[in-house]
């Protein structure tokens, strides 16, 4: 699919606190998040690398409560079309955001797993872009439901990966 290359728009997520940290979290400042340069070259030093790809996943889990709170509102799913494609792009490239050398600081959550068990890793990665890349076609179909149960099966994937390589 070519819609994740689409030049698209960057998308303001508002950070929506539902289902992320609830009460607690929702009394911290107010804070848009913008969408983090997905593109932008890898750091070099080791815990810039870590806070980059904590600040993209940060944003992907935002884009993904808001669109949760899009589901149950029944508003439109359009506007998701581009977001979901930026996470495709995010997922391509989770692969290359671990490099040796950032196991640990910048309080990681990631698994030595990562490094040991790289090749199930990269599957996981895919199998999360593509669902991803579904999910924005999904989404500028317009249709709210197909939209809701290709947001669960993303959601899987990124679970399945979560379960494996990320630190609770
Ligand atoms: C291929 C593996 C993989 C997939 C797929 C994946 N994640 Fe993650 N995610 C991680 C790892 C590893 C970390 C920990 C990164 C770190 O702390 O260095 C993480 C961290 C996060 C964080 C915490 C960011 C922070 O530090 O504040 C959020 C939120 C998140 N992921 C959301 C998602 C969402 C939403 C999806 C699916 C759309 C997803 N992830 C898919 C591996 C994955």
């Amino acid at each position: 699919m070519i819609i994740s290359r689409l030049g698209l728009n960057i998308g303001i997520g508002i950070a929506v606190m539902a289902g992320l940290g609830g009460f607690a979290r929702a009394q911290a400042p107010a804070q848009a998040t913008t969408r983090p340069e997905i593109n932008a070259p890898l750091p070099t030093v080791p815990d810039e690398i870590i806070a980059f790809r904590q600040a993209n996943f940060k944003w992907m889990g935002e884009t993904f409560a808001d669109m949760k709170k899009a589901i149950e509102s029944g508003a439109d799913v359009t506007p998701f079309a581009p977001k979901a494609a930026d996470i495709a792009v995010w997922a391509h490239r989770i692969p290359t955001v671990f490099p040796v050398g950032t196991e640990t600081g910048h309080n990681t959550k990631a698994e030595p797993a990562i490094w040991s068990n790289h090749a199930v890793f990269e599957e996981r990665a895919a199998a999360m872009e593509l669902q991803a890349v579904k999910l924005a076609s999904v989404a500028a179909s317009g249709d709210k439901a197909a939209f809701a149960d290709q947001y669960k099966v993303t959601g899987a994937a990124c679970g399945a990966c979560h379960r494996q390589f990320r630190a609770r």
